[in-house]
């Protein structure tokens, strides 16, 4: 495996797998990684044969008031973890090596309505700053397959519509949501929490999968069973951000006739932003 931190030393690289033949695939990441990530790492080895992980905290989608400075940044223990899952190339660019004429006056790429509303809603400019990146990358590796996770929903949503609409030559997959054994989504952000927000961060997920339960017996007062759920989050703790219940393959609204639903949750667990999401296909 070799970590290379310069598009030209990537280029490089990736002309010799291509050369030999080889399928490319694509993870890109913040880094810090987890078992979420390396799930990612596994699907792209088995679809293709040179896998390239990227690490970059992305100024470009955080807000002003989030957490650019403090996002953990780990590279060496990252490495080794890539080493082991079988990873063939690390991309670790530095921001000037992203942005080298600057962020201010950069070409955005935006997907509208996938982008509205849900994380968008509260975190505005993300998906614009996610989309770029996301384009760059691919222009950098051109690979053939790209894995993102199903943990961050609406912004696989994003990337699937935006790859469609500019006709990107990539595949785009999804991978399952990995969870820690009490059900809480693995994350990056998990790490910011203390020991007692650690203790009830599991409930995010419990709240959802009660909401699911509710679904599936039949319940259709949406308004009734999201606001219960809301309570039932704050009084654990959270402060709710939000919490919907959208159409899984077009993220509109789900309505009485829906079958196949996905819950949707953001909230905040002190000063720690947790998403989490659940399909739930009704019969
Ligand atoms: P990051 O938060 O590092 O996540 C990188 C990828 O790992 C994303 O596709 C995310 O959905 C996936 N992932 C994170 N936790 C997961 C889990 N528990 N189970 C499954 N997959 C998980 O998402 C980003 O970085 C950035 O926005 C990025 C796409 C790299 C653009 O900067």
């Amino acid at each position: 495996m070799n970590t290379v931190h310069t598009v030209a030393q990537l280029r490089a690289a990736l002309a010799r797998a291509r050369q030999e033949g080889k399928r490319i695939g694509l993870v890109p990441t913040m880094g810090n990684l987890h078992e979420g990530h390396i799930a990612l790492v596994e699907m792209a080895l088995q679809r293709t044969d040179h896998v390239v992980v990227s690490i970059f905290v992305n100024p470009l989608q955080f807000g002003p008031n989030e957490d650019l400075d403090s996002y953990p940044r780990t590279l060496a223990e990252d490495q080794r973890r890539l080493l082991d899952a079988g990873a063939h190339t690390v991309f670790a660019p530095s921001v000037n090596e992203m942005y080298p004429e600057g962020m201010q006056g950069h070409t955005l790429v935006s997907v509208p309505v996938v982008s509205d509303g849900l994380c968008g809603a509260s975190r505005p400019g993300h998906f614009d700053g996610v989309a770029t990146v996301v384009t760059k990358l691919l222009n950098m590796v051109q690979p053939d397959v790209a894995v993102f996770g199903e943990k961050d929903f609406q912004q696989l949503a994003v990337i699937r519509k935006m790859a469609l609409d500019l006709c990107l030559p990539v595949q785009i997959m999804g991978a399952p949501i990995v969870r820690a054994a009490d059900g809480l989504a693995l994350s990056s952000r998990n790490g910011y929490l203390d020991e007692n927000e650690r203790r009830v961060a599991p409930q995010l997920y419990q709240t959802l999968q009660q909401l699911a339960g509710q679904l599936l017996a039949g319940r259709r007062d949406f308004d009734t069973l999201l606001e219960e759920a809301r309570q039932q989050l704050q009084r654990a703790g959270f402060r709710p951000d939000y919490l919907e219940l959208r159409d899984t393959t077009t993220l509109q609204p789900a309505d009485e006739h829906s079958r196949d639903i996905t819950i949707l949750a953001a909230a905040f667990l002190g000063r720690t932003r947790l998403i989490d999401n659940l399909r739930c296909t009704l019969g």
